[in-house]
């Protein structure tokens, strides 16, 4: 659906999430078959320590709620790069919630990074890659916004925007040579997830999941989702009547 990436060497690639877990694995993972990354965080330090391990990185400061400093960012890497080949948008915040634990200030700050912050990048990229009519854009979402789960009242709700937004997305940039890439992992062994008190089912390692977000990209997937065994369970449980859903989650669950 998309065209397939070949080949990373040179391939100018920003990451908006990059200073943990799954964006600072993609980030060393694409250096290391070539490409030029931009390193995207609040935390600096941690952003410096992922680029002392890339060969050839920028390191651009940002907080996805704040666009001036997207904007400061964009501006300092158009300066140097003149486009990019690769955004990729993979900061998120997680706060498990459910009734009885509602939290307004926490589901608002998770609709401002996940999804507010999402629309504070494109509004940064979209011109250019519509002017520059190639390369990509890849938005980090998960499998709870494919379907309400439990004690996840407010983070489902934000990716589940984010899978509209993907889709939306597609039919714009396609048709002008912008690929589109709808990345929803599973379980991933991160300080995300570290809140987490139950088994995670089929939990893969960061660098397992850079590994399959990279396939995904270079197989020029739209939907890119892992561990397969595991999304593709879900992916089936939202097909079902509700009531069979509902017993099925709950059932796997026991919440
Ligand atoms: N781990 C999982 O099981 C799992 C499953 C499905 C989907 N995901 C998604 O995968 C993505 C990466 O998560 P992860 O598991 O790798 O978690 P993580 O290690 O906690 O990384 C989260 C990243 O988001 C960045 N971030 C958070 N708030 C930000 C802000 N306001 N501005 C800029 N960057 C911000 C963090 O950087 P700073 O704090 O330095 O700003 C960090 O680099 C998230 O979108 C998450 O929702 C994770």
């Amino acid at each position: 659906m998309n065209t397939p990436v070949t080949d990373w060497r040179g391939k100018r690639v920003w990451i908006i999430g990059a200073s943990s877990g799954i964006g600072a694995e993609t980030a060393k993972q694409l250096s290391a078959q070539g490409a030029k990354l931009a390193l995207s965080a609040r935390r600096k330090t941690l952003l410096e320590q992922v680029a002392a391990s890339c060969h050839d990185a920028l390191v651009l400061e940002a907080d996805i709620t704040d666009n001036a400093t997207l904007q400061q960012a964009n501006a300092e890497l158009l300066a140097q790069w003149g486009g990019y080949d690769l955004v990729l948008i993979v900061s998120g915040t997680y706060h498990p919630m459910r009734a009885e634990t509602f939290d307004l200030q926490a589901a608002q700050q998770t609709i401002d990074v996940n999804l507010k912050g999402v629309y504070q990048v494109l509004d940064n990229v979209l011109p250019v890659f519509l002017k520059q009519q190639s390369g990509g854009i890849g938005v980090v979402g998960s499998v709870a916004g494919l379907s309400g789960l439990p004690d996840a009242l407010a983070y489902g709700p934000s990716k589940a925007a984010l899978i509209n937004l993907c889709e939306s997305l597609y039919f714009d940039l396609h048709a002008k040579g912008v690929a589109v890439y709808m990345i929803n992992p599973g379980f991933v062994d991160t300080p995300m997830t570290s809140v987490n008190k139950f088994t995670m089912p089929a939990l893969m390692t960061p660098p397992q999941a850079a590994t399959a977000l990279i396939r995904g990209i270079m197989n020029g997937e739209f939907h890119i989702h892992f561990p397969r065994r595991f999304t593709n369970w879900l992916r089936f449980a939202r097909l079902l009547p509700y009531r069979g859903y509902f017993y099925l989650i709950h059932k796997f669950t026991g919440l």
